[in-house]
């Protein structure tokens, strides 16, 4: 009898002591922890982002919230990072925009070459009814979109001039995981091959692929640089990211918590969004600066055949994305 009435009481000992905290493990006592994980420099502007939501977070919230980041894909891939969101492994991260294909159709939108004509109309896209709506596109599969921040505009790259699109013709160029990314390069009938980012500099100095397209700050921080010899400025695409977490994680935050880091949040976005498009340009200087490699403007002309070249690819996919969310996107242009 004196062994069952010890049995139980330990039993409910344990099981008080699993009310204290809740099924993420978070307690009273013990700080909650957001492991960021990225793939990229933390000298472009994610990685800048990054940093300065774990500085705000831990002077805002001290002694509450603690956040780690993993850059430089310290810790995973774009791929792994969304099963380690769901598996709890990583509470935050911000893959690229053209990464997100095989759980919304819809943020292919950002794929589409030369659809948006700079940063100010994506932006405005973004932060319209559409554009906030894209960032819960993916609620049914446990993912939860907090924001949108901004790389910059691609540039093409290869070790031959790419003046007009004739000159793609039969290079491999190294993409994201993107369908469209992938019919944007067979449509100048060149060879695409999906590649995770950490892979992309040696897949371009061992000639595994010819080509590559990113912006300038993933450019120069990466070094791809070093290992073309030309850059077409095309500004053909955006990249950009979304800042995700799982339902669950945010779910089991306190309020008051959630709260400030909503806050938080919408203050590092303006500050990444409003910097990215200076930081790119200052890359593409660093980059001209470094004497590796020639950096090619292209003409009016010369940019027209590439554009005619691509549109085919709105077609091929708008009625996957919707074409309401293609036509919202076209009139953050005007
Ligand atoms: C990133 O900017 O996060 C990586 C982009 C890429 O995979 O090219």
């Amino acid at each position: 009898m004196l062994k069952y009435i010890l049995g139980l009481s330990l039993v409910m000992l344990a099981m008080t002591g699993c009310n204290k905290g809740d099924s993420e493990g978070h307690t009273s006592d013990k700080p909650i922890t957001i492991k960021f994980s990225h793939v990229v420099a933390e000298s472009t502007p994610k990685g800048i982002g990054a940093n300065r939501f774990k500085e705000l977070v831990e002077q805002r919230l001290e002694g509450r919230v603690k956040v780690e980041v993993y850059p430089n894909s310290q810790l995973y891939d774009d791929n792994k990072v969304m099963e380690a969101l769901l598996l709890g492994d990583v509470q935050m991260a911000a893959p690229s925009l053209a990464k997100f294909g095989k759980y919304t159709k819809k943020l292919q939108v950002f794929d589409l070459p030369f659809l948006f004509n700079d940063l100010k109309a994506i932006e405005k896209f973004q932060l319209d009814e559409t554009g906030r709506d894209l960032l819960g596109s993916m609620s049914d599969t446990g993912y939860r979109g907090l924001a949108y921040w901004h790389n910059g505009l691609k540039q093409m790259s290869a070790n031959k001039p790419l003046r007009n699109p004739e000159d793609a013709k039969g290079l491999k160029f190294r993409i994201q995981q993107s369908d469209v990314l992938q019919v944007q390069f067979e449509q100048v009938e060149a060879s695409p091959q999906k590649l995770a980012f950490a892979e992309v500099y040696n897949a371009l100095q061992t000639g595994v692929v010819d080509g590559a397209e990113n912006p300038w700050a993933n450019i120069y921080s990466k070094k791809f640089h070093e290992v073309q010899k030309y850059f077409s400025e095309t500004n053909h695409g955006y990249l950009g990211y979304m800042l995700v977490t799982s339902d669950s994680f945010w779910n089991s935050l306190p309020e008051d918590i959630r709260t400030e880091l909503d806050a938080i949040i919408a203050e590092v976005t303006a500050e990444v969004n409003e910097e990215a498009y200076k930081l790119s340009m200052d890359y593409r200087q660093k980059v001209i600066d470094s004497g590796r490699t020639e950096v090619l403007p292209l003409t009016d002309e010369e940019l027209a055949k590439w554009r005619e070249a691509m549109k085919p690819v709105w077609a091929h996919f708008e009625e996957e994305i919707g074409k309401d969310v293609v036509d919202a996107a076209l009139s953050s242009n005007e």
